[in-house]
C-alpha cells in the first residue's frame, strides 16, 4: 500500500480494495471541503442586517416579478430542501421549456450556474464570472414596477443602501437577494463532521459508499465544497440515457454555444442535500435516488457498479443532508391603490 501511495496512485489504491481509515479521510479531504458555519462574504456586496432583511422580503414576495408565477420561494422552497418537488417548471428557462428547479441551498458556492451555463443578459456576458448565481436569478427588467411603487419598500431599500439618493433599483434588489441567498447554506451534514475529523459521523456503509464514490470516478465531476456545481459535462458520456430521463429536445449547453461537442452537456449539479431534492436530473424524470445513481453509473463512468454498490453510494449520498436553514417568514409591505396592479 505504501509503495502504491508513493507513486501517487490514489485511484489504484482505492481500486485495490478496502483502504485504511486515515487514507480514506485524506483522500476525501483532497477532493471535498466542508460547508462553513457562516455565510460567505460576497465580493463588492457586504452583508448588513438591513440588507439581509430586504433580501428576505424580496425572496418571499410574489410581486417581485411580473412574468413569473410566485416568489423565489414558490420554486426554491426553503422548507423543501430549496426546491419545489416538481418534475420541471417553466422557470428562468421558459424559452427552452421546462427544467427541474435546482436547490437554492449552498448555490452561493456554485461557479457553474444554471443547467446550461447560459449568460442571463448582455451585462453578465461582459462581466463574466464576477456575478453570483443568486444575484443573477433576478434578471434585468424583472423587478416588477408594481414592487417599485409599493411605498413600504422605500424604507427597507434606504436602510439596506444608506446614503443612496434613489436606492430602489434592480441592481440593489439583486444585491439584497444575493446576500440573503448566501445565508441559505446547510452546514454540519454528517459528511462535514467526517471531513472535520469525526470518524464516527459516517456509518460503515457510508464510508464504503464514499470510497466507491471516489474509486468509481463519481468525484471526477462531483467534487469540491458542493460535490458538484463547478463544471459542465455531457449527460451520457459512455451511454446516452433513455429519452425517459434525457428528453432529446433539450440539448443543454449546445443551445447556448451551438458547438456540436456541447450537445446534451449540462451543469454537474451539487449533491448536497440530494436526499431531499427529488425528482432528479434537469428533466426531473427520476424520483428515486438509488435509480439516479444507477443511471449515473451506467451513463457517466467506465467501471461497472453492481446493485450493492449502488446501495452503498446512495447511503453515502444520504450523509450529505445538512442543517436546514431556519428562516423567519417576513411581513411584507402592503400593496396600495396607487401601485401598479398585477398583470391579469
Ligand atoms: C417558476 C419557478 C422559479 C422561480 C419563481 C424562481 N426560480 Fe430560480 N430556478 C428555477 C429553475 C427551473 C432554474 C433552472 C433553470 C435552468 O438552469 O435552465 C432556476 C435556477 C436558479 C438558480 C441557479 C442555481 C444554480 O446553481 O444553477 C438560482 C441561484 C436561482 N434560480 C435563484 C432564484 C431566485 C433568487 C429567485 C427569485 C428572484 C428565483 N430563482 C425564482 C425556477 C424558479
Ligand atoms: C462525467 C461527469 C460525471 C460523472 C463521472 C458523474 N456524474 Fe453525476 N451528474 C453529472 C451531470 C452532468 C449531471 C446532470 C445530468 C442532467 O440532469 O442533465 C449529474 C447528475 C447526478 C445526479 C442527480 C442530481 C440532481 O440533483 O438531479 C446524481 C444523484 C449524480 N449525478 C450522482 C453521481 C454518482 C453517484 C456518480 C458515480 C457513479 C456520478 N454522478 C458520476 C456528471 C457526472
Amino acid at each position: 500500500m505504501h509503495l502504491l501511495r508513493s507513486f501517487g496512485l490514489a485511484a489504484s489504491l482505492l481500486l485495490a480494495g478496502a483502504v485504511h481509515a486515515d487514507d480514506l479521510l485524506a483522500l476525501a479531504r483532497a477532493r471535498f471541503q466542508p460547508i462553513p458555519d457562516t455565510p460567505p462574504a460576497l465580493p463588492g456586496n457586504p452583508a448588513t442586517p438591513a440588507k439581509v432583511e430586504l433580501g428576505r422580503m424580496l425572496y418571499f414576495d410574489p410581486r417581485v416579478s411580473a412574468s413569473r408565477p410566485g416568489s423565489c420561494n414558490s420554486c426554491h422552497n426553503v422548507g423543501l430542501g430549496g426546491v419545489d418537488g416538481k418534475e420541471a417548471v417553466i422557470g428562468h428557462s421558459w424559452q427552452q421549456g421546462g427544467r427541474n428547479t435546482p436547490t437554492i441551498f449552498n448555490a452561493v458556492f456554485n461557479t457553474a450556474r444554471f443547467w446550461d451555463g447560459r449568460a442571463q443578459d448582455v451585462e453578465e456576458q461582459a462581466g463574466g464570472s464576477r456575478f453570483n448565481p443568486i444575484e443573477l436569478a433576478l434578471p434585468q427588467a424583472e423587478l416588477s414596477e408594481q414592487l417599485a411603487t409599493i411605498p413600504g419598500y422605500a424604507a427597507a431599500f434606504a436602510a439596506a443602501f444608506p446614503g443612496e439618493p434613489a436606492p430602489v433599483t434592480l441592481a440593489n434588489a439583486q444585491k439584497a437577494i444575493a446576500v440573503f441567498g448566501a445565508t441559505l447554506i446547510t452546514p454540519d451534514a454528517p459528511f462535514d463532521k467526517y471531513l472535520r475529523g469525526d470518524a464516527s459521523a459516517l456509518t460503515a456503509t457510508q464510508k464504503e459508499g464514499l470510497q466507491l464514490f471516489m474509486s468509481k470516478g463519481c468525484a471526477e465531476c462531483h467534487n469540491g465544497i458542493n460535490l458538484g456545481g463547478n463544471m459542465y459535462a455531457p449527460f451520457g458520456i459512455l451511454e446516452r440515457p433513455g429519452a425517459d430521463v434525457l428528453p432529446r429536445a433539450d440539448k443543454g449547453r449546445f443551445m447556448v454555444t451551438e458547438t456540436v461537442g456541447d450537445q446534451y452537456v449540462f451543469k454537474v449539479p451539487t449533491l448536497r442535500n440530494i436526499a431531499l431534492t427529488a425528482p432528479y436530473f434537469h428533466s426531473g424524470r427520476a424520483w428515486d435516488l438509488g435509480q439516479s445513481v444507477g443511471v449515473m453509473a451506467a451513463s457517466q463512468i467506465g467501471a461497472p457498479v453492481n446493485a450493492e454498490e449502488v446501495q452503498k453510494i446512495t447511503s453515502f449520498l444520504e450523509s450529505l443532508t445538512g442543517e436546514q436553514a431556519r428562516i423567519v417568514y417576513p411581513i411584507l409591505p402592503p400593496s396600495v391603490a396607487a401601485a401598479q396592479r398585477p398583470e391579469p
